[in-house]
């Protein structure tokens, strides 16, 4: 079977689906590989990296004509689908709650499509999970931009001309994206103090260094990986726990998501104003509609000396390392769905189940 390697079209996107590494590796199990040209460039692979491991490359038109299975990051869209011929087998993310429409436009070209977005959260499927994967660069990357943007330096630092204090720094929601910023500022040599809705994570947080703020009333299910979404009473009480700490803070870091719902609201205008001249929040869920009232997508909103940065700034801003990530979770799930290069089709199998949203164009998830 050959696999398809396209460039990405969306705008402001840098990744690209497989890198050369895991390019030979695919090779290596007996699969065909073809890449559109300059498809890596935009994460420092040239063309030449990819011809080295044995990966044709062509124009786009030759891809969707030659390929068997053809691999992107975003959802395949309206040009795309105009190139797509019936059988073809698409992988990438496709949010298809989110846009049914796209999903009928797919199903009328009479291919089947993964949607890497909907892969299950359980244990085995976890080296395939491209949410993760991103989510942890997401969390360091929040640091290091909220860093940038600071007045203030992270860690404590004596000179001879005085000591410097080190920076607070508060991170919201400890999922993969919230345990990987708490790594990052506590390596950095910031105070790190955390609060999730799920218990467990807790212990997670102090594992890392951080101090872990708890509310009283937790209404969240134990050990559980989906957060429920929060009830007034809930949402009041976590503002009341972590308002000390959030006035203290320097940089704060919002990662809290809700599956399948808008993100909760957790600081509001009332809380921004009330917090140090030269703050800085760093929104990660601004795409689901922010953690923060005056979050704006892809803009920093300044307010009473506050900046709010509703970013999707990583994983694109760090897509040599991105690519490799997402490769190496497209590498798995071809595994995981393959035997002898030819697909499995077992319907009856969760992560399969859970992600084959069209099959043969036939639309098996809503
Ligand atoms: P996520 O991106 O869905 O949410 C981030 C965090 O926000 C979560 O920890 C959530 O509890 C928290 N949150 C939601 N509402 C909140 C509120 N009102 N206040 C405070 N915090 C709130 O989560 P992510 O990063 O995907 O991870 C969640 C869990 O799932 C983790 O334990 C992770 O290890 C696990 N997971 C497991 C996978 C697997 O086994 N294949 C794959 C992905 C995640």
């Amino acid at each position: 079977m050959k696999i398809g390697i396209l460039k990405e079209t969306k705008k402001g996107e840098k990744r690209v689906s497989i890198s050369p590494k895991i390019a030979a590796q695919l090779i290596a199990k007996g699969f065909e590989l073809i890449a559109e040209e300059g498809a890596g460039s935009d994460s420092s692979y040239k063309n030449s990296d990819y011809r080295e491991v044995g990966v044709q490359t062509e124009e786009r038109g030759v891809v969707f004509k030659e390929a068997d299975i053809l691999i992107k990051i975003n959802p395949f869209d309206k040009d795309d689908l105009k190139l797509v011929n019936e059988g073809q087998i698409l992988i990438s993310q496709l949010f298809h709650k989110s846009d049914p429409e796209l999903i009928r436009e797919i199903a009328a070209t009479k291919a089947s499509a993964f949607s890497m977005d909907a892969i299950p959260r359980i244990s085995r499927a976890q080296e395939m999970d491209v949410l993760s994967s991103q989510s942890n660069l997401a969390g360091y990357k929040a640091v290091i931009y909220g860093a940038y943007l600071m007045k203030k330096i992270l860690p404590l630092m004596m000179t001879a001309a005085g000591t410097i204090k080190p920076a607070r720094v508060l991170i919201y929601g400890i999922g993969v994206a919230g345990l990987q910023a708490i790594a990052t500022a506590k390596r950095l040599g910031a105070i790190v103090r955390a609060t999730d809705i799920r218990p467990e994570t807790k212990e997670q947080a102090e594992s890392l260094g951080a101090k872990f703020i708890s509310v009283n009333g937790e209404n969240n299910e134990q050990n559980s990986v989906y957060a429920k979404a929060a009830s007034e009473d809930y949402a009041r009480k976590q503002r009341e726990a972590v308002n000390k700490s959030l006035f203290k803070s320097d940089l704060v870091i919002t990662t809290a998501f809700v599956p399948g719902r808008k993100a909760p609201t957790l600081i509001t205008t009332e809380q921004v104003e009330q917090m140090k001249n030269g703050a800085v929040i760093i929104d990660l869920a601004a795409t689901e509609g922010g953690n923060c009232e005056l979050s704006k997508l892809n803009k920093i909103v300044r307010h009473k000396g506050v900046k709010i940065v509703g970013t999707t700034i990583a994983p694109e801003s760090v897509s040599y390392n991105a690519s490799e990530l997402f490769a190496k979770n497209v590498f798995n799930f071809i595994m995981h769905l393959t035997e002898g290069n030819q697909f499995k089709w077992d319907l009856e199998e969760e992560i399969t189940d859970e992600t084959l949203i069209v099959h043969k164009g036939e639309i098996r998830k809503t």
